[in-house]
């Protein structure tokens, strides 16, 4: 398979970045006069950049199936408001009291403690919303949208997501054996991750079958060898270059990759989900060259 240059696939990012930004300036445009700050704090914590990873999982997904961009961009959206609000919680001081996110200052920081929290509850409301097709002309197929709610809240309930985070809060200061650590990476971010990959499928109409379960593999390994790379950045990356806070788990005392096997094992053991993920992609052939691309994006990133 010829892979494209570098510049190339940076070209294509930004494509989908500009498109997410758009869908989401759409979404976020919510008709109540009566709660301003509570609005103006979902479009600050959510119009201000980042990489857009899991929606761009859910274009290129969609995409290698055949699916039109019209059809993505509400799964797209969703996994993004979820994300987001996943974001302005994990930096509330009850939980990694960070100050900076995406280069600017958190949400709870520019509003307040409270109005964060509201706009984590109000965002994971309006990705549930948004997905269940309301006022979307290119909505589609209404047992396709039942089962993208479904996973999308399994990925990110009990099991997934929040499990993940209940599991990082709890691990502060403990020194977990390598099972527990990486268990924990797949529920509080990899869950997300590979859940955008399956919502790009089924909003293509892939709701199982060989090239669904090649997609779910790709998505478990690609979404731990990112918290892999997250772990390995807060070491290796400096505040700028990050738009968060650099050191901030040594600084916390929580489990990491870096921390638990050092930093060498630690990039190692990315490369290894990174080619496990690729390896996944044989079945799809050439219409996985773009997941492909960004397997290397997500261990080579910088941020
Ligand atoms: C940061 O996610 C939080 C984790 C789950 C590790 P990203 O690194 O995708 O953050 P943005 O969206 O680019 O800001
Ligand atoms: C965040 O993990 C996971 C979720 C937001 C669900 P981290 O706490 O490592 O993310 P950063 O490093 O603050 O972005
Ligand atoms: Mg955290
Ligand atoms: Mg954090
Ligand atoms: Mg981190």
């Amino acid at each position: 398979m010829t892979r494209p240059p570098a510049a190339a696939l940076d070209a294509r990012l930004a494509a989908y970045r500009d498109r997410i930004e758009t869908v989401l300036d759409v979404v976020l445009t919510l008709p109540d006069p009566g709660t301003p700050r509570l609005r103006a704090a979902m479009r600050y914590s959510s119009l201000s950049g980042g990489k857009r990873l899991r929606p761009i999982l859910v274009y290129l997904t969609g995409s290698a199936l055949g699916a039109p961009l019209e059809q993505l961009d509400a799964p797209a959206a969703a996994v993004e408001l979820i994300h987001v609000y996943s974001l302005v919680h994990d930096d509330l001081p009850a939980m990694d009291n960070d100050d900076l996110r995406r280069g600017r200052p958190t949400c709870h920081r520019a509003f307040d403690e409270a109005t964060a929290i509201l706009t984590g509850d109000a965002l994971q409301a309006l990705a549930f919303q948004v997905l269940a097709g309301e006022r979307d002309p290119a909505a589609g197929d209404a047992a396709a949208r039942l089962d993208m709610i479904r996973l999308l809240a399994s990925g990110i309930g009990t099991l997934g997501m929040a499990g993940g985070q209940a599991i990082d809060l709890e691990s502060v200061g403990r020194r977990l054996d390598l099972p527990t650590l990486e268990a924990m990476h797949r529920r509080k971010t990899g869950a997300l991750i590979e859940t955008s990959v399956l919502l790009g499928a089924v909003a293509a109409g892939a709701r199982s079958g060989p090239l669904y379960d090649a997609l779910h593999q790709f998505g478990t390994a690609i979404g731990l060898a990112f918290q892999i790379q997250d772990d390995i950045l807060d070491v290796a990356g400096t505040t700028e270059q990050l738009g968060k806070s650099a050191g901030a788990d040594a600084a916390r005392a929580k489990p990491t990759y870096p921390s638990i096997v050092g930093l060498d094992e630690a990039r190692r053991l990315a490369r290894a989900q990174h080619d496990l993920a690729v390896a996944a992609l044989a079945p799809l052939g050439d219409r996985a060259a773009d997941l492909v691309d960004l397997a290397h994006f997500v261990t080579g990133r910088g941020n």
